[in-house]
Formats: structure tokens, sequence, C-alpha cells
């Protein structure tokens, strides 16, 4: 399946096929010189694939993990591209989950003033939600994704393949981002993540995520408005990260609790079923008060409240302005010890 996304610098197209990884040229000129980017816990396999189908590559593979998402790792990937005199044909291919594909993509925007940019993501994060929308980025000065670049890339390439050797941990910190998104806008999609196998309907459930995603980014290419639904459970997932240091949860397991906070109580009720049937947690490991104090000193707050997003009715969504007040309700009902 081909999905064609419309952007303000042009089109390009993401292709959703088993098997898509081993024919990368029907979407890649694959004559260009490529530097494919992947990190250690990625089965090397995938870049190697990859690489075999390129007349002329270097793969570079970066240690796992958010901490290469750095200052230091881009500019050794910029060093890899100048030293072996990478031209503005060449290209950069990201083969990994959202921290190569970032930081990839943020070096093929940076390089020679932005050379062509290729996403083949390979976690299920990536495949439905980092991948598309042209956000770039490396975490600087302590926080996430300071340095970066609205830059699209000229194909993106999912293959649901390799997932089969993603950790269920990790396929279901991604699915997490799915339940979020069939939450505030697709019904039918909640519905078979709730009474089906997830893993077992992936193709479709990447299909229905990307539409909704493509949707999104297309009305709202620079996060002025619309994209900021893409936020739902963010708000207090990034207070959950701040109350707990960021060690013991994956983004997508922070969404999934912070998801309950901004929800109706029959939503509520339907979301907990959801998370605990994939083994999210939807329950806090410290005391309500300290997330509403976290909410506080969100950049997005101000001394009143905070803006978010809250979901009614599976499905649909509102932009709602929560005064610490309402806050404080909303957020002690959620986690009642
Ligand atoms: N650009 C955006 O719009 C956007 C949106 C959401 C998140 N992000 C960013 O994405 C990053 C998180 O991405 P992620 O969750 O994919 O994490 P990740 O890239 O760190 O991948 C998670 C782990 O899975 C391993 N892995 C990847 N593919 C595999 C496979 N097929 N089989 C086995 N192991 C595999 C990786 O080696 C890594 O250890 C964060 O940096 C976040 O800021 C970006």
């Amino acid at each position: 399946m081909i999905l064609t996304v419309k952007t303000s610098t042009g089109a390009y197209d993401i292709t959703l096929r088993r098997g898509a990884l081993s024919n990368v040229g029907e979407c890649i000129n694959t004559e260009k010189r490529a530097l494919i980017v992947t990190d250690s816990g990625v089965p090397a396999q995938y870049a190697e694939t990859v690489g075999a189908q390129f007349e002329n590559c270097i793969i570079k593979t970066i240690p796992q993990g958010e901490k290469s998402k750095n200052f230091d790792t881009y500019r050794e990937l910029l060093e890899v591209l100048s030293e072996n005199e990478f031209s503005r044909s060449d290209c950069v291919v990201a083969v990994g989950g959202g921290v190569v594909g970032d930081l990839s993509g943020f070096t093929a925007s940076t390089y020679m003033r932005g050379i062509d940019f290729y996403n083949i993501p390979t976690t299920l994060l990536s495949q439905v939600d980092s991948s598309i929308g042209g956000k770039t980025a490396i975490d600087f000065g302590g926080y996430k994704n300071t340095v970066g670049a609205f830059y699209q890339p000229k194909a993106v390439i999912i293959d649901p393949d390799v997932l089969k050797t993603l950790s269920d941990r990790q396929f279901n910190n991604g699915l997490a981002e799915s339940i979020k998104m069939a939450a505030t806008s697709d019904a039918v999609l909640f519905d078979i993540i709730e009474n089906e196998d997830a893993f077992e309907k992936i193709d479709t459930v990447i299909e229905r995520s990307l539409k909704i995603k493509r949707a999104v980014v297309q009305e709202d290419e620079k996060e002025l408005g619309l994209r900021r639904v893409l936020n739902f459970g963010h708000t207090a997932a990034h207070a959950i990260e701040t109350a707990t240091g960021l060690g013991d949860y994956l983004h997508g397991e922070c969404v999934a609790i912070g998801m309950l906070a901004f929800s109706s109580p029959s939503v509520r009720e339907r979301l907990k079923k959801v998370l605990c049937k994939y083994n999210l947690p939807f329950d806090l490991k410290f005391e309500s008060d300290e997330l509403l104090a976290a909410l506080r000193h969100d950049k997005k707050a101000d001394s009143k409240g905070v803006n978010t997003v809250f979901v009614n009715e599976i499905g649909s969504f509102e932009f709602r302005f929560l005064d610490f007040s309402e806050l404080d309700i909303i957020v002690k009902e959620a986690f009642i010890k």
C-alpha cells in the first residue's frame, strides 16, 4: 500500500508492505551513494539487506539508545559524510527506530544545506509515528529535541516483518502511540486494538495510524494548531517523566498513563482495560500530588492552568484549558489509590 503525504515543500510516499526491505529500489534511486545509519540494537541484517541494494554505500552503526541522539553522534555522521566526500546528489538512509530516524534526518537536513533523506523505520513507534511529519532533532543541553529542523523525507518504507525481532515491551510502547491516535481520532481502530490481537492485526493498526498522522500533519505541518492533538497524554507524560527522573518508563509508557489524566470516566475505564491487555502501565508509582506539582511546572502551563487535549468519547477530542483546581480533581480521580 502506498500513502502520499503532501507538504509545503512537495510530496512523498509511504510504502507499507511486507518484504519491502528487500525491494527498496522500488522507492529509492539506489544508484545514489548512501550513508545508511542504524544502531547496535537493530539486527544488523536489516541495514545490510538495504545496503546490498545500493551500488555504493557506507553503513554506520551508532550505539543504541536515546543517549546517541546527541551532538557528538551528529558530528560523527557529518564527519563520515565529509571525509567520504558525499555530495548534494547523495543521500542518507535511516534503518532503525525514532532515535536513528531523528538523528539521521537532522544530519541530512544540515549537510550541504540539505541532502536527500529516506526513512526505513524498524520499531512500531517509528512506523506509526516518528517517521512521518518531518520532525528531526537531537537532544541538547539536557533537554529532548532542542536542536532540530522540519525536514521531510523523500520516501518512507515500512516493512512490518521487521517487528518480529522487536521486544514485547518495545512493541507495546509503540502501540501506546496508536492507542493515543485511536482514542482521539479513530473509534474503529480503538475497537480493533481493544477487541482483537494488535500483533496479529498489525498491518491494519499501522495503516490506520498512518492515515491519522498523515491527516494531522498535512493540515498543520509546523505544529501551529491541530497537530497538538498528537500531544494527547503527552502533557502528563512529560510530568511523569519529570517526576520519575526519566528512568523507569519508556516514553510510550508515560503517554499511556498520561492519557488517563485527560479523559472522561467512561473513556478512562476503556483505556485502562486496553493498557492492561498490552502490559502498559496505568497507575502512578508515586503520589498524584507529585504529578500535579510537575504539571504546574510544565512549559505549556501558565499561572492559572494547562492547555490539554481532552477525550470525552473515543474517536473525538477537544482542546480544553484546565485550571489548577480542575486539574487537581481530575488527576486525583484518575489515579485513586
Ligand atoms: N520525529 C518525531 O515526530 C518523533 C515522534 C515521536 C518520538 N520521536 C523520538 O523517537 C525516539 C524513540 O523512538 P523509538 O521508540 O523507536 O526508540 P529507539 O529508536 O531507541 O528504538 C528502541 C530500541 O529498539 C531497538 N530496535 C529497533 N528496531 C528493532 C527491531 N526491528 N528489532 C529489534 N530491536 C529493534 C533499538 O536498537 C533500540 O534499542 C525518541 O528519541 C523520541 O524523541 C520522534
